[in-house]
């Protein structure tokens, strides 16, 4: 039996000349938790193509949403780019991944830290009623070079506010923190440093980080996660896996 279903593009929107997103029809048999990943490609040469991609969509919608790179010769972004609305799209059947709210211990507030396309299993679960239930303060943060790459900055600050069943609590709980890093902004800098300074607890008005009350999420470069890693562990945060969870928990942004 085939790995994947076959699905059908419903949308497509260009952020920048190296981002985009697209939406696809979703098989109703497909089940996920908020955060995780699936194999998304192409049939190329007869034969699948696919690389691992986190659902942006939350898992009560009926269509599927990616946020990707375009690497011109990468060898599925470069095809993945042209996509058109009513192209076929092989999704995989079998989401899964460790940025998921049972691998971290109960906890007061849920740091969500992502570089570039890092944002997209985030964006899944600050849609997720689960995780206003757990905790007190949900923060999410992007870093990205230049202002035009925070995708769904916009959707986030004027139409999650306004969700239909979520809005209330998102008001409430939930905080966007947006920075760039290679030109001016309302917040500047690597979240490394940012963290590092303790600019970022200043802005937000909060402690540092601590094992009893912070909870992370990390997804983006290999070179991001390591440092900041490195800061959560100095803190004396502990990683998560499945079955073992813990403070905080890891993903790499899925790039060729
Ligand atoms: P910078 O502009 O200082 O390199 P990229 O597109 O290279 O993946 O980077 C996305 C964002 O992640 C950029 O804002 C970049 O900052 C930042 N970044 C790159 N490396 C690190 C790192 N080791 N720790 C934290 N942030 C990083």
């Amino acid at each position: 039996m085939s790995k994947y279903h076959i699905a059908t593009v419903q949308s497509v929107h260009h952020w920048t000349d190296t981002l985009f997103s697209f939406t696809c029809s979703r098989e109703p048999g497909l089940r996920f938790n908020n955060g995780e990943f699936t194999m998304v490609g192409l049939e190329v040469d007869g034969r699948p193509l696919a690389r691992a991609y986190s659902i942006v969509s939350p898992n009560y919608e009926e269509h599927l949403e990616f946020f990707s790179i375009k690497v011109q010769d990468g060898p599925l972004t470069s095809r993945l780019q042209h996509l058109r609305v009513g192209d076929h799209i092989l999704i995989g059947k079998k989401p899964t991944g460790t940025l998921v709210a049972d691998n971290l211990l109960p906890g007061k507030t849920l740091w969500m830290l992502s570089t570039g396309t890092g944002l997209a299993p985030f964006m899944s679960i600050i849609r997720d009623p689960d995780i206003y239930d757990r905790f007190e303060r949900i923060v999410l943060t992007h870093t990205c070079r230049l202002k035009g790459e925070l995708a769904y900055m916009d959707y986030i600050k004027h139409d999650l506010p306004g969700h239909e069943y979520l809005g209330d609590v998102i008001k409430e709980k939930f905080v966007y923190y947006p920075t760039v890093t290679r030109e001016e902004f309302e917040n500047e800098g690597r979240i490394t440093d940012l963290i590092a300074t303790g600019k970022l607890f200043i802005d937000l008005g909060v402690k540092r980080f601590a094992p009893e009350s912070d909870r992370v999420m990390l997804c983006g470069s290999t070179a991001m996660l390591r440092d900041t890693t490195e800061l959560l562990k100095q803190a004396g945060l502990v990683e998560g896996k499945n079955n073992a969870p813990g403070h905080y928990v890891i993903e790499r942004a899925f790039v060729e």
